[in-house]
């Protein structure tokens, strides 16, 4: 793969600075401002339809198409083959939900889940991260570091475990991450750091931190991760037999996953591999509602790359001032400043976006009816589904329509959550959820106490099964 058709380009177009893949920039060093990767497709052999890349599922024993993600290399071409480290990432399913899709309002047929808690640490982030890490390797990185909710840590963790290159160095806010998630780092082995502060603070100091020792940074701020999230969208098409949905409903948090999917059908559009781009819905949960404030309330847009920086500046003074800090039951989103702002305002663009806004309630109740079909999620990923049904009850989304939600982490990522919400405990529901807002767990499936008797256990199976 010849390098030198891939590079690093700034997206700001008054600035537009390119870069080398084998640089290291967190971003643009010119303006500051966000780095994509660019390809000069021309240059570069990419398949003639997207029904090519099928022939892939033939060379199984061949660890790039047995990945999820490798095995769309010519639409990531920046690695050479002998860079790429992957643990099999990428090998999650679209699956049709019926049952969710009647709670959500939608025709029989119409929805389909993305199960990315497939992954092997259970999150979307093994996407990224295989290709953020290949691009550390290619550059010879000895450390890899990241701040994080939770998930990029546990992934970022495993890479550097798996395959013995890295050692990862976590920054993380103090409680701030669910138990499922800092039980992957620490079992990992990873350095982690836990500062007194949230994601923001945590983001701030790995940033400066990475800088000054000189440590690769693999949060979604590097755009080489991205590249690797783009794949979420071909399994998806690939899925639905490669024709585009209508709708891709992703939760909203740091803000990388809806700037890679619209990256990437924005590429396949440009490439002519598809003929339209599905609308976006990024779903903002209510205790953190950056982009729904700036996008829906502030009428802030991209703007052909020059938004409004100065609104931009002035709502995030306006939150310091008033001390407002980002709470959620979706710890995975609870995010003030979301680093991919910019590029998530040109996947908006580019696929006639919107975004909505759900609460603690909505979101687990979500995740309740996720989980009644037989494979779960973890709150912040149900935020999609709770998105798509609010869009649906205000009309934005048509029930006829087929729609995607990303389920971005695996059910056990987060169990407090899960049995807070289905408990019997009342003490235990009030202070995991009451605390936020949650009054009611209307799908709860509580568990029957029983006395330590045969016929007592006998009456209750026969009444409630
Ligand atoms: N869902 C889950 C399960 C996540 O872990 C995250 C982000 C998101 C959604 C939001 O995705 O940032 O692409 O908008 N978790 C990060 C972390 C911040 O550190 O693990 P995004």
């Amino acid at each position: 793969m010849a390098t030198d058709s891939a590079f690093q380009q700034c997206i700001n177009p008054a600035c537009g600075a390119q870069y080398a893949v084998d640089e290291v920039h967190v971003t643009c060093p010119q303006c500051g401002d966000l780095l994509d990767i660019a390809y000069d497709w021309n240059r570069l052999p990419v398949p003639a339809c997207l029904a090519d890349f099928q022939a892939k599922w033939a060379q199984r024993l061949d660890p790039l198409a047995f990945s999820g993600v490798w095995r769309f290399h010519e639409l990531l071409p920046f690695a050479r083959r002998e860079h790429v480290v992957t643990v099999g990432e990428g090998q999650t399913m679209l699956q049709r939900g019926d049952g969710v899709a009647r709670y959500i309002g939608l025709d029989a047929g119409r929805l389909y889940l993305q199960y990315e808690g497939l992954n092997p640490s259970g999150s979307f982030k093994d996407n990224g991260m295989t290709a953020a890490f290949t691009h550390a390797r290619m550059i010879g990185a000895r450390r890899a570091a990241c701040a994080s909710t939770g998930n990029t840590s546990a992934s970022l963790a495993m890479y550097c475990a798996v395959s013995g290159l890295m050692k990862a160095v976590i920054f993380i806010g103090s409680g701030k991450i669910s138990y499922g998630k800092l039980s992957q780092a620490l079992e990992f082995g990873a350095l982690t750091v836990q500062i007194s502060g949230d994601f923001d603070d945590a983001m701030a100091r790995v940033t400066e931190v990475s800088k000054r020792l000189g440590i690769y940074v693999v949060n979604s701020i590097n755009p080489f991760r991205l590249e690797g999230q783009k794949t979420v969208m071909y399994r998806v098409l690939e899925g639905l037999g490669w024709q585009v949905p209508d709708w891709i409903v992703v939760p909203g948090g740091n803000l990388g996953n809806s700037s890679a999917f619209g990256k990437a059908f924005s590429e396949l559009q440009q490439l002519g591999l598809i003929d339209r781009i599905p609308r976006l819905a990024v779903v903002n949960a209510a205790g953190s509602d950056t982009l729904f404030q700036l996008y829906e309330q502030g009428g802030l847009r991209w703007n052909h790359g020059y938004p409004d920086r100065q609104h931009i500046a002035d709502y995030y003074g306006e939150m310091d001032t008033q001390q407002r800090k980002a709470s959620t039951i979706a710890s995975a989103i609870e995010i003030n400043r979301p680093v991919n702002l910019n590029k998530c305002l040109r996947a908006l663009d580019v696929c006639r976006g919107v975004v909505a806004r759900v609460t603690d309630q909505e979101i687990l109740d979500a995740k309740a009816q996720v989980g009644l079909g037989g494979f779960g999620c973890e709150p912040a990923s149900a935020a999609s589904v709770a998105g798509a049904k609010l869009l649906c009850e205000q009309g934005v989304i048509d029930k006829s329509e087929r729609v995607v939600c990303v389920l971005t982490g695996h059910q056990l990522k987060d169990p407090g959550a899960t049995v807070a919400y289905h408990t019997t405990d009342q003490e235990q529901f009030n202070r995991v959820l009451a605390s936020r807002g949650v009054s009611r767990a209307a799908f709860a499936n509580r568990a029957v106490a029983v006395p330590n008797d045969v016929n007592e256990i006998v009456k209750v199976v026969q009444l409630y099964s």
